[in-house]
């Protein structure tokens, strides 16, 4: 196992594995008071091996404690890739003896990749069910990650699997014996590469209808990113999804390159997002030590009215922070920007930045390491990690591609724009989280100060205890 790694980039507030690699989540649940969330894992080295799940819960999406391993290789039906857990209210599947179980179901990937299940009533020990696969498949050579829901149009399960171009939607009673009732993805999909990690679930539309949202985490070829998680806007009528909002411009959930496989927790009170917080570009050369992959902020879903139509928000699930107002310098040089600098609260923090235009925010270290975010004068967010600290682990981290990005706003008038940082994720949302970039950063020292430059408003948020 690599013990490389210049300082401790473990992030106080996001999931990490105790040691070993993580990819993406699974089997995000809530039940009781408890956010249950599990994860593609391989124990034994820092890079994606021969996989697991691992198991983690929390009572408020921010203090993680870990349960272990909870499904391991099955030397019949081969690794444990990705997948969902739900609740199976009624005992459907008769696998509960004395409550409801938890089932989680999984791609067991093999000679085939084809649809498991494990069953649980403690909720902290699994049992592979016998009968195994309960989605059988030869022929499809990428056919995986099913997230189940409870399909309340037709009152059966229902479950969206990625299958290589497009996506298949299956049925089931009893969480045990499934057919096939549609498929989505080949003709609508713009950007290329193989679906993974699908998800699908109503949420109001701001015009007051339903619109359902079908997540795709699309593993795209490598110069084009490697890994970005976009959506569609349609109808499911319980069997498929049709969309009914397409767009000139592909919708993704975040602008930045650090947010993969994000799926909702099932059983949430609306829907709750999680994604694995890196990129499959680089995360196995990412210089973090003893354990490689994290989660970013869990984050409440809903659609706003854009100047592109309904397009998902994000509002992420932190820490509280006490806000303060970054006092303005008292004279400003006549032909200067106005500029304002605070020192920071350590490595968790989150900085406010209200403007009425172009601005530019910084976060910086005395090695001259800076990340950097702003709004340029073509109303453009933008964020560059350039210089931002360690890049030289992965030519891939360091490309163009990776390290700038450009989004146009999607709304107009004054701007609100809040960066979450946590010791190496760097999280920020505006416009009423229309606007998502997930960064990476690996500064060689803590970043100590931020600054300003623009017309606008600082304010720097400190944890509270
Ligand atoms: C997505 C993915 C899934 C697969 C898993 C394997 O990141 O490729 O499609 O189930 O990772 O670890």
């Amino acid at each position: 196992m690599s013990t490389q790694g210049s300082r401790d980039f473990r992030p106080r507030f996001h999931y990490t594995p105790p040691k070993g690699w993580i990819n993406d989540p699974n089997g995000p649940l809530y039940e009781d008071g408890i956010w249950h969330l599990f994860a593609q894992h391989y124990p034994h080295d820092t890079v994606w091996g021969p996989m697991h799940w691992i198991h983690a819960t929390s009572k408020d999406l921010l203090n993680w404690e870990n349960q272990g391993i909870a499904l391991s290789p099955d030397e019949r039906l081969g690794l444990i890739f990705s997948g969902s857990a739900v609740i199976d209210k009624g005992n459907t599947s008769g696998l509960g003896r004395e409550r409801d179980p938890m089932i989680c179901m999984y791609t067991h990937h093999g000679e085939h990749e084809q649809q498991s299940i494990a069953f649980s009533e403690d909720r902290m020990h699994f049992t592979p069910y016998e009968g195994n696969p309960v989605i059988p498949n030869s022929d499809l050579p990428d056919f995986r990650d099913p997230k189940v829901f409870r399909n309340d149009l037709l009152g059966c399960w229902s479950v969206v699997i990625a299958a290589g171009d497009h996506v298949e939607f299956h049925a089931s009673p009893d969480l045990l014996h499934w057919h096939k009732t549609g498929e989505f993805g080949q003709a609508e999909n713009k950007l290329g590469g193989v679906f993974e990690c699908p998800d699908l679930f109503p949420l109001p539309a701001p015009d007051g209808s339903v619109l359902w949202v079908l997540i795709a985490s699309m593993a795209l070829p490598r110069e084009f990113g490697g890994s970005r998680t976009q959506y569609f806007l349609g109808m499911f009528d319980g069997n498929t999804f049709v969309e009914t909002h397409p767009s000139l411009r592909v919708k993704l959930i975040d602008s930045g390159y650090d947010n993969y496989a994000a799926v909702t927790f099932s059983g949430a009170e609306k829907p709750c997002i999680i994604g694995w917080g890196t990129s499959w570009n680089y995360a196995a050369e990412e210089p973090t030590g003893p354990f490689c992959g994290l989660m970013t902020y869990a984050r409440n879903l809903a659609l706003v009215q854009t100047v592109e139509g309904p397009r998902l928000s994000s509002a992420p699930i932190v820490p509280a922070f006490l806000l303060c107002e970054v006092p303005g310098a008292a004279s400003r040089q006549p032909g200067q920007q106005p500029t304002v600098e605070t020192a920071l609260p350590g490595e968790q923090f989150c900085l406010r930045i209200e403007a009425k235009g172009p601005f530019c925010t910084s976060l910086f270290n005395a090695q001259g390491e800076t990340f950097v975010v702003g709004l340029d004068n073509e109303k453009r967010f933008f964020t560059d990690r350039t210089q931002a600290g360690s890049r030289d682990f992965s030519e891939l981290y360091r490309a163009g591609l990776a390290s700038v990005t450009v989004t146009p706003r999607l709304q107009t008038g004054d701007i609100a724009l809040t960066l979450y940082f946590d010791r190496c994720i760097a999280e920020v949302f505006a416009d009423e989280g229309t606007y998502a970039n997930t960064a990476l950063l690996f500064p060689s020292k803590p970043y100590t100060h931020a600054r300003l430059l623009g017309e606008g408003t600082l304010y720097v948020g400190t944890v509270q205890a």
